[in-house]
């Protein structure tokens, strides 16, 4: 490997260059060479101050994530930062890009910093269950004040230059070339004068800051921040910076930071980040696959769902045509994407003229007119095999050669769906999650015959339209409803059980679900999951499968939308419904189902659980997710379960494989073979003291 910092001489001023690709992450090589260039400059008599730069697309983008949870290895962060601290002349962080985590650490660590206007400063850290450990928690404040770099630091949001100057944590902005202002601002600082300024050697201003600031802060942040380890440490940190010594806090900020780096929230957040760079690879479609061009989109059906796909392509500036099936309904559906529009106008999160350009974008028909030259076609009516049909066949006929045909379908074969076109190649799935504001998930369902540009096409679209991809195969529900079915199953059985929907879903909650399972389901509708169960032609002979929610479409309560499901309504709230209760009673009488109501929450938590692991290590075996990391991102984006947790398959893991083995067996003991006998995956991985994590990476 060549210098990943080297050391050179502009006249009296020396450049240090990291050049460590991708981002310049601070790797053992890295903190050696910046700690080798940092004493060489203190030695050269000649250079009167030293600017730190990098090479490539972004400064020091934070510490080597891939080196956490390993021993760490000398030199440690904060000690190079400390040591370039303390040198006598000055030192300039020139940015670029992102200087983010150990990356802003390092730059505050030098005397001054300049950037491009383009460039973005950040604390990431608290994304990956940390807390910023080189001293970052110390510096920023004493930098920005108590309450900006809290802010900064919680919500680990990158802050723009121009912003950071106002702040103060930029000070000068560099117009032009970078190295060139830099060294430009390095012999500026060195003509007047100016010397070392070590934030180490300042203390916080805590004027604004009164007795009740830290537990206002803590309420301010309570919801977003809830079930997660590592704002509070962060909290803590601040407490210390402004009530200790620096290098007392210091300490405290090494304990706290280790405490972080040691909890399964870390590890599990840790796990999703590269998940979530994972799952935008498919292996046999490479990176450099040519893709089809997407200049206009057409969305089949303007129900809250295609309103809500045909807003994502308007929002980055892609026109759309809606069709509907009569005037009515388009009249309908256009007027809910202009509700919705208006709303956000109204929270001030869009200008009106941003708004009116986005409707000037979405035009509507009621039959094929307009979408002839559509290069993305997307079908999102509701779940009906035998209408998906007929709509492919009429797309077949009107849409132009190359088109992509897509379908919005939540679990139905897209090979027998593109079976109907002249053109299987073209056609693929595109399962959005509802709602598609808030959901950040494309489930992208890979068909026999879907062709490989479609599929590169279609994953550089989600991106566009920020949403995270997950490649699936086909089978009844992909992978998350696939998955989610074994999880609801057991909601409702325990339910016959006679353990109060509230309970569960409590315990679901408490373990970090946004929403236990009886509020989800309430939510999408009992009704859609009865249609649902309708179509599962290969589901479990079980009659006691998802019978309650059956009872309770009967006497039309259907959920949120009739005020009245699986729970009673007022307003959005759920309050436990007594009528549910009785139904459940009975029909455990009628199948002869044992009451159980006080079983352990440890319990409930393992069937919603490990029910769903057992079917994600299915699906791994039949190929229909290509890694575990997958099913993870699938789970987090789509489906509200905590990045603390990991995912699914992740907490199986984090669990031990042969722990939830030893679960199911238990189960398997008392309800027979049906559910509970393990996949063959997951028994042999356990058996061999093995992980997801280990096979994924035998797989790779
Ligand atoms: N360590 C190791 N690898 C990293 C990394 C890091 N800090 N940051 C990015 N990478 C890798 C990615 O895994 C990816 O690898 P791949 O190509 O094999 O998939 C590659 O670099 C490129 O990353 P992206 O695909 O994310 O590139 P983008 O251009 O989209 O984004 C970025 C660039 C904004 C810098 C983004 O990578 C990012 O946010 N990185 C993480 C920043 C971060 O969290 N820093 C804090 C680290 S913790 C820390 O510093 C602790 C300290 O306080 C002690």
């Amino acid at each position: 490997m060549g210098d990943v910092v080297s050391y050179s001489r502009e006249g009296e001023i020396a450049v240090i260059t990291v050049n460590n690709p991708p981002v310049n992450a601070l790797s053992l090589p890295v903190r050696k060479g910046l700690q080798d260039c940092f004493r060489q400059f203190a030695q050269d008599a000649e250079a009167k101050a030293a600017v730190l730069i990098c090479d490539g697309r972004t400064f020091i983008a934070g510490a080597d994530i891939t080196e956490f949870g390993k021993p760490p290895e000398d030199p440690w962060l904060p000690k190079v930062i400390h040591e370039m601290e303390a040198c006598e002349k000055v030192i300039v962080a020139a940015i670029h890009g992102t200087a983010l985590g150990g990356g802003l650490e390092t730059a505050m660590g030098c005397h001054y910093r300049c950037a491009v206007p383009s460039a973005q400063i950040g604390l990431p850290e608290v994304t990956l269950g940390l807390l910023p450990g080189a001293t970052g928690t110390q510096r920023l404040p004493r930098l920005i004040g108590p309450k900006a770099a809290l802010d900064a630091m919680v919500s680990g949001r990158p802050m723009p230059a121009k912003k950071a100057h106002a702040a103060g944590a930029i000070d000068e902005l560099v117009e032009g070339d970078l190295k060139e202002g830099a060294i430009a601002y390095a012999k500026k600082l060195v003509a007047n004068g100016a010397k070392p300024r070590r934030l180490s050697e300042e203390s916080v201003d805590t004027s604004d800051i009164d007795e009740h600031f830290f537990a206002e802060y803590r309420n301010s942040i309570a919801r977003q921040a809830r079930g997660f380890f590592a704002p509070e440490q962060i909290i803590k940190c601040v407490e210390a910076a402004v009530s200790l010594p620096y290098e007392e806090a210091v300490k405290r900020e090494n304990e706290l930071f280790m405490e972080c780096m040691m909890s399964s929230h870390s590890a599990a957040q840790r796990h999703l980040f590269f998940a979530e760079r994972a799952c935008q690879k498919v292996l046999d479609v490479p990176a450099d696959t040519p893709k089809r061009e997407v200049k206009k989109v057409a969305v089949i059906g303007g129900g809250t769902m295609g309103g809500g796909i045909g807003m994502k392509f308007a929002n980055v500036g892609i026109p759309g045509v809606l069709k509907e099936i009569n005037d009515e309904a388009l009249e309908r559906g256009l007027g809910i994407i202009r509700g919705n529009y208006e709303n956000t106008v109204k929270k001030g999160r869009l200008s009106q003229e941003a708004m009116d350009q986005c409707m000037d974008l979405i035009s509507g028909t009621v039959d094929y007119q307009g979408i002839d030259d559509c290069d993305l076609i997307i079908e999102a009516v509701f779940e009906n095999m035998a209408l998906k049909k007929e709509i492919f066949g009429e797309l077949d006929k009107v849409a132009k050669k190359g088109a992509i045909l897509a379908s919005n379908t939540s679990t139905l074969d897209i090979d027998e769906i593109a079976a109907c076109t002249s053109r299987p190649e073209d056609v693929i799935g595109w399962h959005f999650f509802a709602p598609a504001n808030v959901m950040t998930l494309l489930e992208l369902v890979r068909g026999k015959q879907t062709a490989k540009d479609v599929i590169a096409t279609s994953m550089a679209m989600a991106k566009k339209i920020r949403k995270t991809a997950v490649l699936v195969g086909v089978c009844f529900g992909f992978v998350g409803n696939r998955m989610f079915f074994p999880y609801q199953r057991e909601a409702g059985l325990m339910m016959l059980e006679g353990v109060p929907a509230d309970r569960i879903d409590k315990v679901a909650y408490e373990w970090g679900w946004a929403m236990g399972p009886n509020g989800v389901a309430d939510l999408s509708g009992l009704d859609v999951l009865v249609k649902v169960k309708n179509e599962w032609t290969e589901r479990p002979d079980d009659p006691a499968l998802w019978v309650v929610i059956e009872k309770l479409v009967e006497k039309g309560r259907m959920g949120q939308k009739t005020k009245a499901g699986i729970f009673d309504y007022s307003g959005r709230a759920p309050v436990p419904s007594a009528e549910t209760a009785a139904i459940a009673k009975a029909e455990a009488e009628r199948l002869g189902i044992e009451q159980r109501p006080d079983i352990s929450d440890e319990e409930i938590i393992e069937r919603l659980m490990y029910s769903m692991i057992n079917e994600g290590a299915l699906i791994l075996e039949e190929g229909i997710a290509m890694r575990p990391s997958d099913i993870d991102v699938v789970f987090v984006h789509g489906y509200g379960m905590p990045r603390y947790r990991g995912g699914p398959m992740h907490y199986g893991d984090a669990v031990g494989l042969d722990k939830v083995v030893a679960a199911m067996e238990k189960y398997r003991q008392r309800y027979g073979d049906m559910y509970w006998k393990p996949a063959p995956l997951l028994a042999k991985l356990a058996k061999d003291g093995k992980s997801f994590d280990d096979w994924a990476a035998e797989n790779a």
